[in-house]
């Protein structure tokens, strides 16, 4: 891996604050190899050189994974000329880490959004042949049926001709529902409801594969995943990584 400033890598490893943190090393607390280490500017590589914290080894990882309860109002990118993107809205320790969203939700979609830096499972995610079942909640305009259900079930083809996968419709109320897909085509659960007639008047994501979104986050809040959290999503998959 590429060189990096010390107070950047241990910044990147969410101990401080870069300010914090230049403080924290000046004082001789860091260690790199077994020897103290004042010069916040010192160049190395996490993965080849030792750093410790008060005596404590910092553990780097790589790669990161999270969660966010995407807020209504934001777009899903990592930058945009003029509207506020989901990056904005990370804490400020975390926007070094490279993060990019895994797959897409519009504008005037919230919920489950996941964010890493590693491109590998960002693509497994997201590729139709990985199967992960992404899971809505959506209020709609008239009263979803029976025979809604039976067309998703059996795959609808959209007013464009699109063909879309057998999905899940369960109805929830008179006019709320869930929707369940295994792919992520453009407004698709938007443009397959419509297609029935019953255009989307809020949508939610609550799931991908076995992962659900943590509804204590709140709107812009994000949380780290675990390795366990990883396999609720990709299954045996992310473990034969
Ligand atoms: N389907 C949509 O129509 N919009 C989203 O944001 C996600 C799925």
């Amino acid at each position: 891996m590429a060189q990096n400033r010390l107070d950047k890598v241990l910044s990147d490893l969410g101990v401080a604050s870069r300010k914090e943190l230049k403080e924290i090393i000046r004082s001789g607390r860091v260690t790199v190899d077994g020897q103290v280490e004042k010069r916040p500017e010192r160049r190395l590589d996490p993965e080849q050189n030792r750093i410790c914290l008060d005596g404590k080894a910092l553990e780097y990882r790589r790669y990161r994974y999270f969660m966010m309860d995407k807020p209504l109002g934001v777009v899903t990118a990592t930058e945009d000329a003029g509207q506020k993107t989901v990056i904005d809205l990370l804490p400020e320790d975390l926007k070094g880490l490279g993060l990019f969203p895994v797959g897409r939700l519009d504008k005037d979609t919230s919920g489950l959004l996941l964010l890493t830096n590693d491109g590998d499972f960002a693509h497994r995610v997201i590729s139709p042949k990985s199967c992960v079942e992404k899971r809505y909640y959506a209020r709609v305009e008239g009263k979803p049926d029976g025979s809604d259900v039976l067309a998703f079930r059996a795959g609808l083809t959209l007013g464009d001709g699109t063909v879309c996968q057998p999905a899940a419709l369960e109805i929830l109320g008179e006019s709320e529902c869930l929707v369940t897909v295994t792919e992520g085509k453009y407004h698709q659960v938007r443009r397959m409801l419509a297609s029935r007639g019953k255009p989307v008047r809020e949508l939610r994501r609550l799931s991908e594969g076995g992962l659900s979104l943590d509804e204590n986050l709140g709107p812009g809040g994000i949380r780290e995943l675990d390795d366990g959290d990883l396999c609720r999503v990709l299954g045996k998959d992310h473990l034969e990584k």
